[in-house]
């Protein structure tokens, strides 16, 4: 009996590993080994294994993106519903900058100093801040889990696994560019009125393009309004959005104007 469980447990082990290890990923570690084994801790995989255990995560199918600091994975989870699992790596040189946007924020007192702390309270904040961008209506995945450095959250895409486009990669599919920007900054508008948030990272490539709709995504270092850098952040944001759509050919307003309106109205 114990030896089955034991090769039971062996089994869903490899079995993720190999999920979790797709072409792209094996092409990348011969290269990056160092940045692979970062995502692949024990207690990483430990934790992944209790969720599929446990019927939060049914299946993860396959890697979506590999980036610095995160990888996503296209995965189902309760009910076989699709969903997207984001597993930061446990890194010292992103924990000695993801501080700089959590002190100062009056939501997160207690930092911890190891790299692993700062990168689960990091987890976390974008936890927090998806649930907030979520009560305040404006359209983001909505998160469902998390665990030290593991969010799951909803899923935006084909049910097939072809995740949506970035919105650098959609302006094709923009059938009024136009007004496209106008919901961009009601989005930056909002975000500061009623989440009372700071992106702090938003540009083109932190917006999914889906069904004609706009999703604010990758949100772990949007900081509260109260934070010392947030108004630099704020105006930083409104900078890239309107790069983005000048570069494509729409005519925007003054980043200036649009700074003092949204601070004039969301104070
Ligand atoms: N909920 C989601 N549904 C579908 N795709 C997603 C979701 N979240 C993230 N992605 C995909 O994964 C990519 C990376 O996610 P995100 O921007 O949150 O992480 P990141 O750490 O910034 O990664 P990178 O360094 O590659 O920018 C996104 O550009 C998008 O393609
Ligand atoms: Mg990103």
């Amino acid at each position: 009996m114990y030896n089955t469980m034991a090769g039971d447990k062996e089994r869903k082990i490899r079995q993720l590993k190999h999920n979790l290890d797709d072409s792209r990923m094996r092409e990348k570690r011969s290269e990056d080994m160092d940045a692979y084994q970062r995502v692949f801790d024990a207690r990483t995989i430990s934790q992944l294994v209790k969720m599929l255990n446990n019927g939060v995560i049914t299946e993860i199918v396959g890697i979506i993106s590999q980036g610095k600091e995160a990888n996503v994975y296209f995965a189902y989870g309760e009910e076989r519903l699709p969903i997207a699992i984001k597993i930061y790596k446990i890194d010292i040189q992103s924990a000695k900058w993801m501080k700089n946007y959590i002190k100062g924020d009056p939501r997160f007192k207690k930092i911890g100093t190891s790299p692993d702390k700062v990168i689960f309270t990091w987890c976390q904040k974008e936890y927090r801040n998806l649930m907030q961008i979520t009560q305040a209506e404006i359209p983001c995945p909505q998160p469902l889990f998390f665990r030290n450095n593991i969010l799951l959250m909803d899923y935006i895409g084909d049910k097939n696994g072809t995740p949506a486009k970035k919105l650098k990669d959609s302006v094709s599919d923009l059938k009024k560019p136009n007004k496209e920007l106008e919901v961009t900054l009601q989005y930056i508008a909002e975000l500061y009125s009623k989440a009372k948030l700071v992106h702090a990272d938003l540009s083109e490539y932190n917006i999914l393009y889906y069904q004609n709709t706009q999703y604010v995504i990758d949100v772990s270092q949007a900081v509260s309004r109260s934070h010392p850098k947030a108004k630099q952040y704020l105006a930083r944001d409104i900078k890239n959005i309107i790069n983005f759509y000048t570069n494509i050919g729409v005519s925007t307003p003054d980043p200036l104007e649009i700074y003092t309106t949204i601070l004039h109205k969301g104070n």
